[in-house]
């Protein structure tokens, strides 16, 4: 009889992790390569996406380091190109970078912040995903997760455009289910609440939005970084196989 727990394993998959240098992104490359996953850790800074898998292979895992910028239409299939040729395969392509330039109301956006919103956010992962099509998952199958946000499900108000792009990025996760599901290809979206990040620390050490927030969740806390990297395991593996369009929701109960 097939172990169950082999459904739950990664061994022998290869993974690009974008944003993988630090946060969830890296708390995600360390647990895939636990799991037993190749990894390719990507952000715009080399040397971070070098200390990050050298962790791994101090570990005993495979990771490699790309440079690369996802806001840049220049850089997506050089990110993708170079985790293929340097892991020798892409089962699973990890949209997690993601940016916010902007804090305050709506109104007051200024059009160059959302630009780039939408640019590192959207477009950035949508690029990625057609270049990960064309290069490895039209032929052989992947999953794709794309690190979305509660935000994109029941925004908070002063940061209207980042909510907004999250939206977007749920509304093409399912899209691409069902464009890529006749290819083999699962896409699905992960929500996290507040997660303790550089990204989060405004939210974080200000303790009027802090205590808001936990006051709101069912945990009464916010989240670590290694508590959402499981539910990317679980959505990559053989175990969530039936899975796909979805959007998991990791946000100890705020929006419960
Ligand atoms: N933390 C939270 O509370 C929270 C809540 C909901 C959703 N999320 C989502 O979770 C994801 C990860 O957030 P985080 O909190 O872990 O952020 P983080 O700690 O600030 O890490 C961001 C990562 O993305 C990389 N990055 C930023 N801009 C990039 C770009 N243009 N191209 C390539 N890499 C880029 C950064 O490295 P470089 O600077 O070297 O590029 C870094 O590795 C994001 O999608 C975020 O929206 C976070």
């Amino acid at each position: 009889m097939e172990d169950g727990l082999q459904r739950f394993s990664l061994s022998g998959r290869c993974a690009l992790i974008t944003g993988g240098s630090r946060g969830i992104g890296r708390a995600v490359a360390l647990a895939m390569a636990a799991a037993g996953a190749k990894v390719a850790v990507c952000a715009r800074h080399l040397d971070a996406c070098e200390a990050v898998a050298a962790e791994i292979t101090a570990r005993g895992g495979q990771a490699i380091a790309i440079a690369g910028n996802v806001g840049r239409a220049e850089d997506a299939v050089a990110i993708i190109d170079g985790a293929v040729d340097g892991l020798g395969a892409l089962d699973i392509l990890v949209n997690n970078a993601a940016t916010n330039p902007h804090f305050g109301p709506l109104v007051d956006a200024e059009d160059a912040a959302v630009d780039r919103i939408f640019q590192v956010n959207v477009q950035g992962p949508l690029r990625l995903v057609g270049a990960a099509v064309r290069a490895w998952m039209g032929e052989h199958g992947g999953s794709i997760i794309n690190m979305a946000s509660v935000g994109g499900i029941s925004p908070e108000p002063m940061i209207g455009a980042y909510n907004a792009s999250k939206a977007a990025l749920i509304n093409l996760t399912r899209t691409l289910a069902h464009e890529l599901g006749a290819s083999g290809i699962r896409v699905n979206a992960i929500a996290p609440g507040l997660v303790e990040t550089d990204f989060a620390r405004v939210l974080i050490e200000t303790p009027a939005i802090h205590d808001q927030i936990v006051g709101q969740t069912a945990l009464h806390r916010h989240g670590q970084p290694d508590e959402v990297a499981g539910a990317a395991v679980f959505l990559a593996c053989d175990a969530a196989s039936y899975i796909t369009g979805s959007v998991l929701v990791v946000d100890g109960g705020w929006t419960a």
